[in-house]
Order: structure tokens, then C-alpha cells, then sequence
């Protein structure tokens, strides 16, 4: 019986965007088993928790039997071969991504050689999406509609509403 596939998308995801979403659907057609991994211990300071943010990616993936949301924390190969994985997901939205995922794969593969980064192009809609874009037009009174999925977009209206109140009493 050939071996079963299964890939890590690791990120922030804070929030999870339509951008991330396309990339998991179109990883889980590839991959027997896409586990969404949440990273726990970053230098970005998260609007959401762990838990908020991997509440999130359940609430929009759980149609999926093959997608799985985790966290992890500390080196990303040590949890790719912790959860027997043998590919990590990316995705690639332009040319200035580039670097810094070439950097990472490299690494990636200096640290555990038998680890492959596969890399997918999200549909072009998407290209110029990133969770802080989103977080900033929202905070603003922009629209967001059509970048995230409606019960992300409620909760990041939620959160900013919550935010503005914590504001207003310091
Ligand atoms: N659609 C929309 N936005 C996307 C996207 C897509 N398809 N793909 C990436 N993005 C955005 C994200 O929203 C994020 O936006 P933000 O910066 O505004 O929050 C940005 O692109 C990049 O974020 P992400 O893909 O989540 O990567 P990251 O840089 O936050 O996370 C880790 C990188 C966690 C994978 C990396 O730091 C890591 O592996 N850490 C573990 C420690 C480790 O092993 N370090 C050595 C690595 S060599």
C-alpha cells in the first residue's frame, strides 16, 4: 500500500483569511492529510490567542475529514517529524515572498534533509492579502468583505470592538 502523504501549513494565522483557506483546499486535493499549525511562540505580537486563532481555522476547515488544526511551538522540522509528516506547506502570493520562503526552505532542509517545502500559488484574488492588511483596513471602518470568511470577519469586528472598549477605560 503506497504511504500516506501528510503535509504541515504552518503560520500565524491571526487571523485565518480566504488566502490561507485556498491554499488548504487546494493542499488537501494533494496531500492525504493537511495539518494547520498554528505557531504558538512568534516575535509578531498576535491579536488572537492560540486558542481564538485555531477556533477560527476549525470553525471555517471542519467540512474538511483531511484537514487537522495543531499549534506548535519551538522548531518547526522538530514538530514536522513529531506529527510524522513529511512535507511543509507554503504558499507562495508574489515575487517578494520569495526570499524569505527560499531562506526558510533552505534552512528547513539544512536542519532535516529529508523534509520537502512545497510551495502553492493562491488564486490571484488573494495575491496581495496578509492577516495585518486585513486587521488594519477593519480597524479603520474599511470593508474587509470578501477577504475573510463571515464568521471571521465577525469575530474580528468582535475584537475591535472589545480593543476600542479597553481603550476608551485606560
Ligand atoms: N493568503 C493570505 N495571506 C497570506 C497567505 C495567503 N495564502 N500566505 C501568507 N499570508 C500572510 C499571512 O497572513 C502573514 O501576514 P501578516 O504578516 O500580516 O500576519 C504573512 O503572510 C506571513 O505569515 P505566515 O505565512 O503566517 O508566516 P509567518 O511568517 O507568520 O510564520 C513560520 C512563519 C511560523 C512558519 C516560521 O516563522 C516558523 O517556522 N517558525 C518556527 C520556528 C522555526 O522553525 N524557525 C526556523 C525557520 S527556518
Amino acid at each position: 500500500m503506497p504511504e500516506l502523504v501528510r503535509a504541515i501549513y504552518p503560520g500565524s494565522f491571526d487571523p485565518v483569511t480566504n488566502g490561507h483557506i485556498d491554499i488548504i483546499e487546494r493542499g488537501r486535493s494533494i496531500f492525504d492529510h493537511v495539518i494547520v499549525a498554528v505557531a504558538v511562540n512568534q516575535d509578531k505580537d498576535p491579536m488572537f490567542t492560540t486558542e481564538e486563532r485555531m477556533e477560527m481555522l476549525r470553525d471555517v476547515t471542519r467540512q474538511w475529514d483531511n484537514v487537522e488544526i495543531d499549534r506548535f511551538d519551538g522548531l518547526l522540522v522538530d514538530y514536522v517529524s513529531s506529527r510524522d509528516a513529511s512535507v511543509i506547506l507554503r504558499g507562495i502570493r508574489a515575487v517578494t515572498d520569495f526570499d524569505y520562503e527560499f531562506q526558510m526552505a533552505l534552512m528547513n532542509r539544512r536542519l532535516a534533509g529529508s523534509i520537502e517545502t512545497v510551495f502553492l500559488v493562491p488564486a490571484e484574488a488573494y495575491e496581495y492579502l496578509s492577516s495585518s492588511l486585513v486587521k488594519e483596513v477593519a480597524s479603520l471602518g474599511g470593508t474587509v468583505r470578501g477577504l475573510l470568511p463571515p464568521s471571521v470577519e465577525k469575530r474580528l469586528n468582535a475584537k475591535l470592538e472589545a480593543l476600542r472598549c479597553s481603550d476608551g477605560e485606560s
